[in-house]
């Protein structure tokens, strides 16, 4: 195992229910570093260049229309295996199938609002955190 970069967006969803604050602590009760912390409203472009591997997919343009309905948390944050490990907190993509304990059963609605996203690869999270805080020297 090594220490890895993974980003995670609090999601308009999430951030309208106002429990940025309890996620942000949940981040940082499972050992994560956060090496960088913004509150934005993502454009729609920006939106659809972050979920670009999506774009054929049925559900690209809902997705998109929500990810940039209300402001959003974006954190890169570091740790020994941090990419798994935040995937096993936030739990599955539908919260309905997400295990008791994970953000997404405490605070998701469904399979689009569901609360957080985390990186899906170390290569990703290099990716992803770059893609939200270019030319930031990451602390
Ligand atoms: P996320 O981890 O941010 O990565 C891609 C997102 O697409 C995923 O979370 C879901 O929120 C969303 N998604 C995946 N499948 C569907 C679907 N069938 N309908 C709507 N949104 C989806």
């Amino acid at each position: 195992m090594s220490v890895q970069r993974t980003l995670c967006i609090i999601k308009p969803d999430a951030v309208e229910k106002k429990v940025s604050g309890h996620i942000i602590q949940r981040v940082l009760d499972e050992g994560f570093r956060i090496v960088a912390l913004r509150q934005a409203h993502l454009t729609r472009t920006q939106a659809e260049g972050f979920y670009a591997v999506h774009r054929e997919r049925p559900f690209f343009d809902e997705l998109c229309t929500f990810m940039s309905r209300g402001p959003v948390v974006l954190a890169a944050l570091e740790r020994e295996d941090a990419v798994a490990h935040w995937r096993q907190v936030i739990g599955a993509t539908d919260p309905a199938k997400a295990d008791e304990g994970t953000i997404r059963k405490q605070f998701g609605a469904n399979l689009g609002e569901n609360a957080t996203h985390g990186s899906d690869s170390e290569e990703n999270g290099l990716i992803e955190t770059a893609y939200f805080f270019p030319g930031h020297d990451l602390l």
